[in-house]
């Protein structure tokens, strides 16, 4: 069975249009067969948009989607902070997409094959995700872990995760490497904010 992370390159090609609407803000969503959300931005994911924008009040200038299929969170983020988006994912069919999104919402932007962050260089404000829970548990787990390696001292995680997928257990796990607050809750999903902990000690 094929998953949305596998390179299906056999998949026929059925592009679709999505649109979203944020505030005055007017997106448009390029999305096709073999990516996550095809026919619908995934409730999750806006959810989490809304309550990041909601929350977060610093400055952003550098973000870092992990599992940007076809790109919503960091194109959305980087619009709202008029910040810079690094895409990443393993999807070639997602990346491909996300290129198009960046172009088509005309936000600063740039798309990286790249498993989680094996290729990923430099230090982000922000680093969002929606992690691919059908990658499994450790695949999500050092997206989060792994995240503080690539956050500026005060920067910041931000992901959603339902809560019958382990989001509680997953947060346990990182609660060493961040300040984790559970900011908000709807239909079962959970929005969590990880502070990387070193800007507690004022480091
Ligand atoms: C739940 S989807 C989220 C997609 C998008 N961020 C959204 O919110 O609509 C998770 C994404 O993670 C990607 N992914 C899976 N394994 C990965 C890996 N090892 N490295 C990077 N991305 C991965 C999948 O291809 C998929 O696009």
């Amino acid at each position: 069975m094929e998953h949305y992370f596998t390179n299906a390159t056999n998949l026929k090609s059925e592009i679709r249009t999505l649109k979203y609407q944020k505030d005055n803000m007017a997106f448009t969503f390029l999305s096709d067969n073999g990516v996550f959300a095809k026919n619908k931005i995934d409730y999750g994911s806006s959810f989490l948009i809304e309550t990041i924008l909601k929350y977060e009040k610093r400055a952003i200038t550098d973000i870092l989607d992990v599992g940007c299929g076809y790109g919503f969170l960091g194109i959305v983020l980087s619009k709202f902070y008029q910040a810079n988006c690094l895409l990443v994912d393993v999807n070639k069919r997602a990346l491909h997409l996300a290129e198009r999104n960046i172009k088509e919402n005309q936000v600063l932007g740039q798309t990286l094959e790249s498993d989680i962050y094996a290729k990923v260089a430099g230090k982000f404000d922000l680093i969002v995700t929606n992690p691919p829970i059908r990658a499994g548990k450790k695949v999500c787990l050092e997206i989060l872990k792994k995240a503080k390696e690539y956050l500026k001292s005060d920067g910041v995680l931000w992901f959603v995760m339902r809560k019958d997928q382990g989001a509680k257990s997953l947060s346990k796990l990182i609660e060493n490497d961040y300040k984790i607050d559970i900011v908000a809750k709807s239909k079962g999903f959970y929005i969590i904010r990880g502070e990387n902990i070193l800007t507690k000690n004022g480091n």
